[in-house]
C-alpha cells in the first residue's frame, strides 16, 4: 500500500440488503483482518427495517462467515470489528434520518473518531436522487474537518438522458472529485493486471495493434438465470446490466493506449478516448437472445423482449485497431460461468510447411474468471519423424502462484481505493456518457432468438463470426446436445 489509509466512518444506506450483506461487510472485515483499514474505521448501517444494532450485527456476522474471504476464526477480529458496527434505522426521504445521521456523526467526532465520511449507495438506483438530495439539505455533503466522499453503485442511469439527470441531480451537491461510481469489474485483481501485463512488460505492447491481431474477443458468461432479481433485470436486459459497464470497461482496458503516467486523469483519459473511438454498432452486427424459460422466471413479464444474451461486433476508430474487429459477448444460463479476453493473432505471413502441416494462429487468453490466469499457445513439433505440429500453451495460473486466498475480492480493493481517495478504478461522468451513448441504440433487440438454458447461446452469435471465417472460442464444457438454436 502507497500511503495509510484515513480514519473514516463508512455510511452504508441499504444496510440491511443483499451487497452490505454479501459484499461491503465481507469486505471491510478481510480488509480489517490484514491491518489494511486504520483502525478507527466505523461502519454506521442505515436502513427501514427497525432493528436494534446487537441484531444487525448479528446478520453481518453470519454474511461475514459465508462470504469474506478471510473468515472472523482466521483473525479473531470479529469483536473489536462489531464493536465498532453501528445501526440507523429510518426513511429515506425522510428528513428527520438525516438529522440523525448527521447527529450520530458529529457525536462520534466529539468523541475523538474522525470526521471524514465515506457514503455508499447500496439502494435501488430509484434512491439514489433522494439519498444525495436529502445529504446535502443536511449539509452532510461537506465535514468541517475532514472528507465526504460517495460511491454510487451501478447501473447510473438506465440510458443516456437519465444518466446525464442524475449526474446533474449528484453535481448539485457533490463535486465530481467527491464522487466514486462503482463497477465491481475495475476492482478484480486480473482486470488490474490487464495494465501491468500489457504496459509492464516490453514483449507484448509491441504485438497490441492491428498490424499482428486478427480479431479479439470479450466473452462474459454466466451459468445463472435472473434468480430473484426480475424487478430489476426485466427493465435492464444484458445491454444495461453487462455492456454498458462490465463489458466496456474491458474492452477500454485492452484496446487504450499507454498513459502519460498512472494517474487517476491519465488513466480515465485513455479509456474515455478509447469510448470515443468506437464507431456507432450497427444493428446487423448484433444478435439479441433470451434464454427459454426466462418468460417463466417470477417477476418476469409473460411477453418479455428482454435480451439475456447479446453478440456483437465492433469497431474502435484509431490507428491502432483500425479494421481489427472485436467480438464480445454476454448471457445468462450458459453453460458456464466464464470471463475471458482473447488476442488472437494473424496467421504467419509466408508458409514455409506443406499444406497437410494444420497451423493454428497463436491465441493470447486473459482468464479474467474464475481459473485465472493468461495462456499464450503457441505451434510446435509434435516430436517424431515427419512434419506434423500441434499448438501447445504457456500457462500462468494465479492460484498456483500465490495460492488460492490470495486473490482480493473486488469491493476489498474499491473500498481501500475510495478511502484513500484514489478514482482510478472508478468510472468517470464522461465515461458513463459515452458508454450510454454507445449502448441506448441497442439496448432494445431487433430480433430476439431464443437459446437452451446451460447451452453456448444463439446460433446466430457462432453465424455473426463464421461468416467472417472466425470462430468463438468455445465456452468450458459446451455438451454437444445442448448446443443453442
Ligand atoms: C452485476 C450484474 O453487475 O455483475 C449481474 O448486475 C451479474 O447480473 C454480475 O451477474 C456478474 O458479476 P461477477 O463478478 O459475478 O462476474
Amino acid at each position: 500500500m502507497d500511503r495509510p489509509p484515513d480514519p473514516c466512518t463508512i455510511v452504508i444506506f441499504g444496510a440491511s440488503g443483499d451487497l452490505a450483506h454479501r459484499k461491503l461487510i465481507p469486505a471491510l472485515h478481510s480488509l480489517a483482518c490484514e491491518r489494511l483499514l486504520h483502525p478507527e474505521t466505523r461502519v454506521l448501517g442505515v436502513a427501514r427495517s427497525a432493528i436494534a444494532p446487537q441484531a444487525f450485527s448479528a446478520t453481518l456476522y453470519e454474511g461475514v462467515e459465508a462470504y469474506a474471504r478471510l473468515k472472523p476464526w482466521m483473525c479473531a477480529l470479529w469483536p473489536r470489528f462489531a464493536s465498532r458496527l453501528d445501526y440507523l434505522s429510518g426513511d429515506y426521504a425522510d428528513e428527520e434520518t438525516y438529522r440523525r445521521l448527521g447527529e450520530r456523526l458529529e457525536a462520534a467526532a466529539q468523541g475523538g473518531a474522525s470526521d471524514n465520511v465515506l457514503y455508499y449507495l447500496a439502494v435501488p438506483p430509484v434512491l439514489y436522487p433522494t439519498i444525495v438530495e436529502n445529504l446535502g439539505r443536511a449539509g452532510l455533503n461537506r465535514r468541517p474537518r475532514g472528507w465526504a466522499r460517495i460511491i454510487i453503485e451501478k447501473p447510473f442511469g438506465h440510458n443516456l438522458a437519465s444518466a446525464r439527470e442524475l449526474s446533474a441531480q449528484v453535481h448539485r451537491v457533490f463535486d465530481e472529485n467527491q464522487v466514486y461510481r462503482i463497477d465491481h469489474y475495475l476492482g478484480k485483481e486480473t482486470v488490474q493486471n490487464i495494465l501491468v501485463f500489457r504496459f509492464g512488460n516490453a514483449i507484448f505492447e509491441p504485438l497490441w495493434n492491428r498490424q499482428y491481431v486478427d480479431h479479439v474477443q470479450i466473452t462474459m458468461a454466466e451459468t445463472v438465470g435472473v434468480e430473484h432479481r426480475a424487478g430489476y433485470y426485466d427493465q435492464a436486459g444484458v445491454v444495461r446490466d453487462m455492456f454498458q459497464n462490465h463489458l466496456l470497461q474491458l474492452l477500454t482496458l485492452t484496446a487504450m493506449e499507454p498513459p502519460a503516467a498512472a494517474t487517476a486523469k491519465n488513466l480515465r483519459d485513455e479509456k474515455a478516448k478509447v469510448l470515443q473511438a468506437v464507431r456507432p454498432i450497427a444493428l446487423e452486427d448484433c444478435v439479441w437472445g433470451q434464454y427459454e424459460g426466462y418468460r417463466q422466471e417470477m417477476g418476469v413479464r409473460p411477453d418479455s423482449m428482454t435480451p439475456t444474451y447479446i453478440a456483437l461486433k465492433l469497431y474502435v476508430d484509431n490507428w491502432r485497431w483500425q479494421g481489427v474487429p472485436f467480438y464480445v459477448r454476454s448471457g445468462k444460463r450458459l453453460t458456464a460461468k466464464t470471463t475471458e479476453i482473447l488476442l488472437q493473432f494473424k496467421s504467419v505471413p509466408h508458409r514455409l510447411f506443406p499444406e497437410s502441416l494444420d497451423l493454428a494462429p497463436n491465441r493470447l487468453r486473459l482468464f479474467i474468471q474464475p481459473n485465472e490466469g493468461i495462456h499464450l499457445s503457441f505451434e510446435t513439433k509434435v516430436p517424431g519423424a515427419g512434419m506434423r505440429a500441434e499448438p501447445v500453451n504457456m500457462v500462468f495460473e494465479y492460484g498456483q502462484h500465490y495460492g488460492e486466498r490470495a486473490i482480493p475480492d473486488a469491493y476489498e480493493r474499491l473500498l481501500l481505493d475510495a478511502i484513500q481517495g484514489d478514482a482510478s478504478l472508478f468510472a468517470r461522468d464522461d465515461e458513463i456518457e459515452l458508454s450510454w451513448r454507445l449502448a441506448d441504440p441497442i439496448a432494445a433487440p431487433r430480433t430476439l432468438e431464443t437459446y437452451l438454458p446451460f447451452s453456448d447461446g444463439p446460433r446466430a452469435a457462432h453465424d455473426l463470426l463464421e461468416r467472417e471465417g472466425r470462430r468463438w472460442m468455445p465456452l468450458p464444457d459446451v455438451p454437444q446436445e445442448a448446443s443453442g438454436g
